[in-house]
């Protein structure tokens, strides 16, 4: 028998993957910054064992049924709303993701962003490229406090709990709202667990880690907007799709809400003309969440372990997404 093969959907740097090439044929499609096209995809999960993909990947059912000999889908990502786990799932193939490694990166980012559209960040340094500093003012690019302000976190995972730590140290009133209670984050950081609408209340930042399902599609939306304070600021480091970024606009726009700080859209790349940035209040990241060289590289090991478990050890994997019947 020769090697398990694997197909990676994106450039890789080999020093990432040199411990791996022994034991597993690996081939990739070799661009950083453009995905693989659909065709090829489709072709490579014909005829490979594992594919690492990405999470701008969709491997949905119809991609899933070219699978002849696939046994594992391994996302560089936590979420993994891009994937069919059902369809993959059926045809006994292991779902895995990224979680832990990427849960402390993921948190300083939320809180950058807490503190770039508070404090902002960005308008401020933008205005001294533009040549606009002719002055030092009482009131000038007066933003607005972070410390001893109320966070709401909406998600109360990893992520969120994380986030929840990193508010503490800022001595901010934490409350949370999520699908079960974070005992750990009630004892120990002294969250506190409100509903979805007491939270929109009273926060002053409203951070929205959900993951996407169908209960959370767009539950960011008009009557969201209209229940948070004006001053409220809204960061999302979640998914773009919980959010009716049209509602979020006008929530903007009007004056519904203070601002907002986003790493991520409901369609991605968003272009230059994308509404959103010709708000002053609003600050876009191109979903940078678990973006440093340290903690990618911890993804792709992640990523690769999993491979590597179920393909040439014939073990589960570490971090498994579904739960596959014997
Ligand atoms: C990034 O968005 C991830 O899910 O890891
Ligand atoms: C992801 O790791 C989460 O649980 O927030």
């Amino acid at each position: 028998m020769g090697k398990p093969k694997v197909f990676i959907t994106r450039e890789i740097p080999e020093h990432l993957l040199k411990p791996y090439h022994q034991e597993m044929e690996i081939s990739l499609w070799n661009e950083a910054l453009v995905p693989v096209p659909r065709e090829r995809l489709l072709q490579e999960v014909e005829k490979n064992d594992g594919i690492l993909t990405m999470l701008s990947d969709a491997v949905d059912r119809p991609l899933v049924t070219h699978a002849k000999q696939l046994k594992i889908v391994a996302n560089l990502a936590v979420g993994y709303d891009n994937i069919d786990i059902a369809a993959c799932t059926e045809k006994g193939i292991h779902v895995t993701n990224t979680p832990d490694v990427l849960t402390d990166t993921t948190a300083d980012l939320a809180m950058a962003l807490v503190l770039t559209t508070a404090r902002r960040v960005v308008e401020a340094a933008e205005f001294i490229k533009k040549g606009e500093w002719k002055e030092w003012g009482p009131f000038l690019l007066a933003g607005t406090d972070v410390h001893h302000k109320t966070i709401g976190i909406v998600g109360m995972g990893r992520i969120g709990t994380a986030v929840a730590k990193r508010a503490k140290g800022f001595e901010m009133n934490i409350l949370y709202h999520n699908r079960s209670r974070n005992v750990q984050a009630e004892t120990e950081l002294g969250a506190k667990y409100v509903s979805f609408e007491t939270l929109l209340q009273e926060a002053d930042f409203v951070i929205d880690l959900l993951p996407l399902t169908e209960e959370t599609r767009q539950i960011f939306n008009e009557k969201a907007f209209r229940m948070m304070k004006n001053e409220a600021i809204f960061v999302n480091v979640g998914r773009g799709k919980s959010v009716d970024e049209k509602a979020l606009y006008q929530a903007v726009k009007t004056g519904e809400i203070a601002g907002c700080g986003l790493d991520v859209f409901a369609e991605e790349p968003i272009g230059k003309d994308h509404p959103l940035l010709a708000l002053p209040q609003v600050v876009c990241l191109p979903h940078i969440g678990s973006a440093t060289t340290e903690t990618r590289s911890a993804m792709v090991k992640l990523a690769l372990e999993n491979l590597h478990a179920v393909l040439v050890r014939g073990q589960k994997p570490l971090t498994p997404v579904n739960e596959l019947g014997h």
